[in-house]
């Protein structure tokens, strides 16, 4: 099944070091992949103790203010929402122990 890209402005803010630890763009596929699994693809490894069960919490990131489950979302859902009018997508992320 064809599955097309487009980009995304990944940016990843870590909240214990007080710096932009990631930011690069990527294409995205619009199928959808789990941001815990694009994150870990680019080296950003989330902490996860239930293989992605939405039980354990420790992959928590900081999205638009609320606090999310990375093994439950998929990156293109949510940068889609931010950015309905946009070919060109941005997503921003804070990790607590980064
Ligand atoms: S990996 Fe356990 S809740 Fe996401």
């Amino acid at each position: 099944m064809y599955s097309p890209t487009k980009n995304c402005e990944l940016i990843v803010f870590g909240r214990a070091s007080q710096r932009i630890v990631f930011q690069r763009k990527l294409p995205l596929k619009a199928d959808g992949e789990l941001l815990l699994s694009l994150m870990a693809r680019h080296g950003i490894n989330l902490a996860s103790a239930c293989q992605g069960q939405g039980i354990c919490q420790k992959c928590s990131v900081w999205y638009v203010g609320k606090k999310i489950l990375a093994c439950q979302h998929t990156a293109d859902s949510l940068s889609r929402a931010l950015n309905e009018q946009n070919d060109d997508h941005r997503l921003a992320l804070e990790v607590d122990y980064l």
